[in-house]
């Protein structure tokens, strides 16, 4: 099988597939990208790839190339993953890397073969490629099939190897029983561990549509919590506690439900608002309109760091917004997640940059995202570790749940900076360490000034803010119905 495409998504399902067994060939257009690949090097931070890159290179089950006569010669199964970002000056997906991917293998076709997509697309995307197909590689049996990925940065090794479940959308038997083949090893894996992976196949327009549905329906559900924390930064709730009181209930669940500076990264900001367009164009916008919310929703928790940062420093509001001439502000993390060097739509970033923009001297410390982020926001300062950004800050952004950050004594840090007032844009510092080291800590979605007595507000021992346990009856009550 080959893999068109060696992004993030094609290098991960390469890798990944080599090590289930199958002789893959990876394609790129880039040429320094497939160079790296080749000298098992992955061009991007993703946790246990390096080494299964590595290992099939040397097994001689993995190669890369960047001639798609090659890549067409070799595969009978060629799987698309190439990006779709969204379209300069609209909200669409840009489906230009597609029509380039399929146009440029489908001329080099001699023989019948499958074409996989795997890139996350609007609904019709698959209808098209198979014309496309039809035009570049006419009478010689092609056939197209969808079946999105799912897999999730910083976890996407496991992610492909154990899937949550497999979706195709197929119109023939001969595709059904090819994806089939293609997918043995995933579900061989699975049978070995004793695990079960759902496998739905489905029509083209369902398969297209389980992704953005997916990505749409995760990103509702960190907007919802991050609306339920504008509504407790008003009236003194906690929304920490609130998402872990409403996450017991197991029809709601308790993931995705982490209050902060919101969602960023290369697929739920642009998916939402690709999927609203193309429901637009087809004439269904009214029934995605709440998803415009979402992206608002979304869009306020970035500011409300800044304003939040003015009100600690007592900094004066300006025409555009607070100023922040003067302030000293380390940002803590850069990339949109921990476990990835992905800039792309990070609050963490773009909330440093607004930061800088309004005068703060800010410096940023991210323990992967370095390189990325100076060269999106190449005007920034960056520090040299964890230590430096905080010396002398006095304010403390912590903006992406890194390890590294949450695991940091507070009382060092406290002898670092020059005023020990931090913000946890994650809510993932324990704040009772904190605030017992000294620092005037302030958490997103609460109003701390305002919190019940404590001992009557602490839900069980493990309260992340750190207060004492409900104190319990010697004898259990008799539930009142
Ligand atoms: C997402 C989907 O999860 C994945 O299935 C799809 O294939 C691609 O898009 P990814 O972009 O890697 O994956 O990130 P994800 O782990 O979903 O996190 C997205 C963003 O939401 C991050 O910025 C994260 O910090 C934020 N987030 C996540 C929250 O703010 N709160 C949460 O509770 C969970």
């Amino acid at each position: 099988m080959t893999f068109v495409g060696t992004g993030y998504l094609g290098a991960t399902y390469a890798v990944c597939f080599a090590e289930l067994g199958y002789e893959v060939l990876g394609f790129d257009v880039d040429v320094a990208r497939i160079a790296a690949l080749t000298a098992g090097t992955v061009p991007f931070h993703e946790p246990g790839l390096t080494e299964l890159l590595r290992r099939n290179l040397a097994a001689g089950r993995l190669r890369f190339t960047t001639s798609y006569a090659e890549t067409a010669d070799f595969g009978d199964v060629h799987f698309v993953c190439v990006g779709t970002p969204q379209r300069p000056g609209g909200t669409g997906a840009d489906l230009s890397y597609v029509e380039s991917a399929v146009t440029g293998l489908a001329a080099h076709l001699t023989r019948p073969a499958l074409i996989v997509g795997k890139s996350t697309v609007p609904v019709g995307t698959a209808e098209w490629v198979e014309r496309l197909v039809a035009k570049h590689a006419p009478g010689l049996g092609v056939q197209v099939a969808w079946s999105p990925e799912f897999l999730q940065e910083g976890r996407a090794v496991q992610d492909v190897l154990r899937p949550s479940r497999i979706v195709v959308g197929v119109r023939s038997e001969w595709a059904g029983a090819l994806v089939d083949a293609a997918h043995r090893g995933i579900l061989e894996l699975a049978a070995a561990e004793d695990r079960e992976v759902p496998v739905v196949v489905t029509d083209f327009a369902t398969a297209e549509l389980v992704k953005v549905a997916a990505n749409a329906f995760l990103a509702t559900k960190i907007s919802f919590i991050n609306a339920m924390a504008e509504v407790c930064e008003v009236a003194g709730g906690d929304v920490t506690q609130l998402a872990r009181a409403i996450g017991y209930d197991p029809r709601i669940g308790n993931r995705f439900l982490q209050a902060g500076v919101g969602f960023g990264g290369g697929c739920l900001p642009k998916d939402i608002r690709a999927f609203q367009a193309r429901a637009q164009e087809l004439g269904a916008g009214e029934a995605l309109r709440f998803l415009h919310e979402v992206d608002l929703i979304n869009q306020r928790r970035r500011g409300k760091v800044l304003q939040l940062a003015a009100e600690l420093l007592g900094c004066p509001p300006g025409p555009g917004g607070p100023q922040f001439a003067g302030a000293r502000v380390a940002v803590l993390g850069a990339t949109f997640k921990p476990h990835s060097d992905d800039v792309r739509d990070a609050p963490a970033l773009q909330i440093a940059a607004a930061l800088a923009r309004a005068g703060a001297g800010v410096r940023v410390y991210d323990p992967a995202g370095m390189a990325n982020a100076a060269l999106a926001q190449p005007g920034l300062r960056f520090a040299e570790s964890l230590d430096d950004a905080v010396r002398d800050a006095e304010l403390v952004c912590v903006l992406t749940e890194w390890p590294e950050f949450r695991t940091a004594d507070p009382a060092r840090l406290g002898r670092l900076a020059a005023t020990p007032l931090v913000i946890d844009g994650r809510n993932c510092l324990d704040a009772a360490a904190w605030t017992a080291a000294g620092w005037r800590y302030r958490g997103l979605g609460s109003r701390p000034a305002d919190r019940a007595p404590a001992g009557w507000t602490a839900l069980d021992q493990d309260d992340p803010a750190g207060r004492p346990p409900l104190p319990r009856p010697a004898t259990r009550p008799v539930a009142a119905r």
